[in-house]
């Protein structure tokens, strides 16, 4: 039988060549081979407060970037979460399994937390909201990077947990990390991951960033004093993090990148590898600036809808005859 991968990403700002390196990327190829749902996942966004116009545009935006990245509507099923109601409601079935201590235990929660005075209860359930999402479709692999790994683990035991509690119904889903490009990190500061989120926007390259932007914040990104070109996270994170760049968009391998460097400083590599970034990501966005604007889009997104809630629907339904509701 043909499996099920389901992935979603959140409206909340410009897509980041993160998103892209992290998740994006792999999905033409999978939709292929796998029975696929890319989720536009709102409900996620409004766990932080977002401008309402703001919060719509990126919703659209996002989309015509799932298919502008390569994503096949006749292949795929590209929908928004908020329009299919069933992701609510098993959320709120699955928060009834979870323990806040399980939901206070992920690194997640802990840094979006932290240092703030108070946050949203939608910050602290924000893994049953997920596993939620990931369950309706009978999901058996979710592609993500490599920081969603402790909220997948938690979604496996959430359904492992219901399936024994009331009945099988659930399948265990297994989460499929990219190699290349798992943890992009910030430009600024190669310790943290880079994050559409991220205030400090010459941290972060934005999928609509002009070649101009992508060179300057190359250029300005943080690396060390050696003047080396190798890969050691540890003690080189930042020339580390710019090599994974590197490797993610072209066909080369980390090793092969730092060989054809040998011998050469940061200034060759950073405007080379600017230039890369830059004929990589114009191609998307020409047809992502065709999509934006279209009618297209907008039906192509209510078959989405239509198509999930049909599956959605039916996982929802078994759910609560198992709880009894
Ligand atoms: P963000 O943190 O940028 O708001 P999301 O939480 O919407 O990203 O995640 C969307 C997808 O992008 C997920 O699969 C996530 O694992 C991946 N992702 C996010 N940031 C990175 C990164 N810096 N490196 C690799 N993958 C990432
Ligand atoms: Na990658």
């Amino acid at each position: 039988m043909t499996q099920t991968i389901f992935s979603g990403i959140q409206p909340s700002g410009t897509l980041t060549i993160g998103n892209y390196l992290g998740a994006m990327k792999q999905f033409p190829e999978l939709q292929d081979e796998y029975n696929s749902y890319f989720c536009i996942v709102d409900y996620h966004a409004i766990t932080v407060p977002q401008d309402r116009l703001k919060l719509r545009d990126q919703t659209r935006s996002l989309a015509a970037m799932y298919l502008a990245s390569g994503i096949n509507p006749e292949k795929s099923t590209l929908f928004i979460q908020s329009e299919v109601p069933a992701h609510a409601e098993l959320a709120w079935m699955l928060q009834c399994v979870a323990t806040v201590g399980e939901l206070e235990r992920m690194t997640q929660y802990k840094d979006k937390s932290e240092g703030k005075e108070s946050v949203t209860a939608g910050l602290l359930t924000y893994p049953p909201l997920m596993a939620a999402d990931i369950l309706l479709y009978g999901t058996d692999i979710v592609p993500v990077g490599d920081d969603q790994k402790q909220h997948i683990e938690l979604t496996r035991n959430i359904a492992e947990r219901f399936n024994k509690r009331y009945n099988d119904i659930f399948t265990i889903p297994d989460i499929k990390i990219q190699k290349v490009g798992a943890r992009i990190m910030s430009l600024q500061n190669p310790t943290k991951k880079m994050s559409k989120s991220d205030e400090n926007h010459k941290a972060t390259i934005f999928l609509l960033d002009e070649p101009k932007q992508i060179e300057k914040k190359i250029k300005s990104a943080v690396t060390d004093s050696e003047g080396i070109i190798e890969f050691d996270k540890e003690n080189k994170p930042g020339i580390s993090n710019l090599l994974n760049i590197y490797a993610g968009f072209t066909e080369k391998s980390v090793d092969e990148i730092v060989k054809d460097y040998a011998g050469k400083g940061y200034g060759d590599f950073k405007s080379d590898l600017a230039q890369i970034v830059s004929e990589k990501i114009s191609k998307i966005q020409e047809r992502y600036y065709e999509l934006y604007e279209s009618e297209e889009l907008d039906e192509i997104l209510d078959q989405g809808q239509e198509k999930a809630e049909l599956a959605a629907s039916k996982m929802l339904k078994k759910a609560k005859k198992a709880m009894g509701i």
